[in-house]
Order: structure tokens, then sequence, then C-alpha cells
């Protein structure tokens, strides 16, 4: 029996009625798997615990959190708490403590529907963004002088780090290799002189280790219009964590919106937990409503499968999100649908005893 051990910190707005969803889903699938188990554990943290607290986390939090396999996240940030407050205190602390330095953002068109762009197909959007998560455009680092003067002066600094850009470049070329894709490095060297030019040499010097890997190196600008225009350009995508985090979202909207787009925070070394979280926000305008869409956070569930090893099991959530865009039975508004997020996170197990009684589980 294997027990992978999970820290839950479902956060603010929609972020526990989505992880709720995610967890029925882990809960279904130990049914349906004697030789796995999940331990669940409750974390408070976020913009509520802060109003109480004065803080976004416990101080030993991060102690807390160490010795757990992964830890599966909402959402953080609400009206009333400053954003750059809940989301370094907590989400930021979490990937840079942990040295999460790969963010993973499939940007994937599930059902052709869901595209607002004419004419494309499943095949037509399928890549991954390997964006890097620990560094660059958000390393923290910077001055604000003078505040309210009229000589007032701030400043934003970009970091990038040898070892830093290197391992992330290295870990996009490993995934191009492994999975014989090709490779595309998104920058900006031509305005950002230090910072880009150091990673489109970075991304060269690593090529020459991967011969057999076919690269391209895009612009932001012109990456973010071949996004829209020809987006099956595009099969592995290493880029910044600015660039990435806005690309992604861009992504989102090409292949269904917020509610269906997923990301995981790996720290690839396993020296500490590595984090898997929907990309959306704590959505405060329909927070308690229950209909945000829990799809995303459930695909998150597959991303930790994959993870953990379980990769029959990850498929079999992704081809279950599938079925269910394509039956179009039980969706959330945001798809067009009337369901609320509970009956979505219950059709979805449905379809994974389903898929289990009829596909590879059979045991
Ligand atoms: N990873 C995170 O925790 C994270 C990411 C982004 C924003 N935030 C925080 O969330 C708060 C709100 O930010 P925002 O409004 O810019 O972004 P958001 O992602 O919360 O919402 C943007 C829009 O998408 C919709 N939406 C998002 N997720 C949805 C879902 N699952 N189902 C249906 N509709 C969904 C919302 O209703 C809203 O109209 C802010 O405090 C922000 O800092 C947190």
């Amino acid at each position: 029996m294997k027990t992978f051990n999970i820290a839950l910190i479902p956060g603010d707005g929609i972020g526990p009625e989505v992880v709720a969803e995610g967890v029925k889903v882990l809960k279904a699938i130990e049914k349906l798997d004697s030789s796995i188990s999940f331990t669940f554990t409750m974390f408070p943290w976020g913009c509520e615990y802060y109003i109480d607290n004065g803080k976004m986390m416990d101080d030993d939090g991060i102690d807390k959190l160490k010795t757990f396999d992964a830890i599966y996240l909402g959402a953080v940030g609400y009206p009333g708490v400053p954003d750059h407050i809940s989301l370094w205190d907590l989400l930021l602390r979490i990937r840079k403590e942990f040295d999460q330095y790969v963010n993973l953002r499939p940007v994937t068109l599930l059902n052709q529907s869901l595209t607002p762009l004419k004419s494309k197909m499943e095949k037509d959007i399928d890549f991954l963004v390997i964006r890097e998560n620990s560094e660059g455009e958000y390393a923290g680092a910077g001055e604000r002088l003078f505040k309210g003067n009229q000589e007032e002066v701030v400043l934003q600094t970009g970091v990038f780090t040898r070892k830093g850009t290197e391992r992330i470049i290295r870990y996009a070329y490993e995934e191009a290799s492994k999975s014989n894709r090709t490779l595309t490095s998104i920058s900006k060297g031509n305005a950002l002189n230090y910072s880009m030019v150091f990673w489109d040499e970075v991304f060269d010097e690593i090529g020459k280790e991967y011969p057999d890997v076919k690269t391209y190196s895009y612009l932001v600008d012109a990456a973010s219009l071949y996004f829209v225009t020809d987006p099956k350009k595009f099969e592995v995508v290493v880029t910044s964590n600015l660039f990435g985090d806005i690309l992604t979202d861009l992504g989102a909207a090409l292949t269904g919106g917020l509610g269906l787009a997923t990301g995981a925070n790996i720290n690839p070394e396993k020296d500490f937990p590595s984090m898997f979280e929907p990309v959306h926000g704590s959505a405060p305008d329909i927070a308690g409503k229950g209909i945000a869409n829990p799809i995303a956070a459930i695909w998150s569930v597959s991303q930790m499968l994959d993870f953990f090893g379980e990769k029959e099991w990850g498929e079999a959530v992704l081809s279950c999100i599938k079925d269910m865009l394509k039956e179009t039975m039980q969706l959330t508004p945001d798809l067009g649908g009337s369901a609320s997020t509970g009956e979505v996170g219950d059709r979805f197990v449905e379809l994974l005893n389903e898929y289990a009684d009829t596909e590879i589980f059979t045991n």
C-alpha cells in the first residue's frame, strides 16, 4: 500500500469550494484502487487567517509543510487584504522556500467547442509551458525611495542567476527530448538587454547538450501573436516567471478559460514538497455562490498523480475531464452550463467509476 500525505491549503474565496471537489476525486480513487491511500491535513491559512492573526500562515508554517508529499492549494487573495501581502506571504513564500522552481502549465484544448479561435481543433492547441518559478522578475528585489515626493524612484529588479536560468532551461530540454517534442524559448532580448540577452545565451549553450531537440526562439510580443494565430507552432515552451505568468492566462483563454487552467509548482529533486493548484484566483465575484468551476482544480489532481508516479490515474482523471466536457451534461455557468460546483464533482466521480470499470483498473 502506497500512502501519499497531502497538505490542503484551500485558501480564500472559491479556493475551498474547488479543493473540496479535488479531494472528492482523490477519495474516489482511493476506493477504486486498494494499493493507494491518501491522508489529508488541512491548514486554514489565507486572508481570513490574516485578518484574525495578522499573518497569512503560522510562523512555523514552512516547517509544518516540509514533511508532506504534496501541497494542494485552492487560491489566495481577497478584498480587504492587499494582494501583494496575500501573494508574497503565502503562495510565493511556499514556492520559494521549497525551491519549486518549475511551473508546469499545460495549454491543451480538451474540446474544440471551448476555444474562441475559429476553426482550431484539439490537435492545434496542445503544448506545455514551463515557467521559471523562483526568480526573474518575481525575485522581489527592488527599492522605493522618496515615497510620495516628486523625486520618487521605484526599482523592481529582475534577478536571473546562472544556476536558476540553467536549471529551468535544462529541465525544459529534458522534457522536450524525452517526449520527442520541439522546444521554444520565449524572451525579450531586444529590450531587456541584460537579463534576456543572458537568457538567450544560456538557451543556446544548454542546447548544445541536446542536439536531438529542435528549437525555436521568439520575442514575447511575437510569441503572444503566435499563441493566437498559430498555436500549433508550440510543443514545449520555456520562459521566465513574468512572461510565463501572463502567457499562460492567454493560453487559458484559448482553451476554455480560467476554470480549466492548471499549474504544478515542482521541486524536481524532491527535496521539498511540490504544490498543485488551479491557475485561477479566489474569484471574489462568484465566491460562495456554488458556481465555481472545479475542473482546473481536478486537473491539478491529475498533475499531482503524475508527479506521484501514478501515471495511469493521472491519465484517467484527464480522460474523464475530456468526457465531461464532451457530454456537457454537468458544467458550471462559465462553460455555459447550470450545474453547481458540487454537481460537477459528483458527475466526475461517476465518470471515473465508469472509466475504472471499463478501462485499466479491473482488478
Ligand atoms: N494562485 C492564486 O492564488 C491567485 C491567482 C490569481 C489571482 N489571485 C488573487 O485572487 C483574487 C482575485 O483575482 P482576479 O479577479 O484577478 O482573478 P480570478 O482568477 O480570481 O478571477 C478572474 C475571473 O475569472 C473567473 N473565474 C476564476 N476562476 C474561476 C472558476 N474556477 N470558475 C468560474 N469562473 C472563474 C472569476 O469569476 C473572474 O471573473 C485577487 O486577490 C488575486 O490576487 C490568486
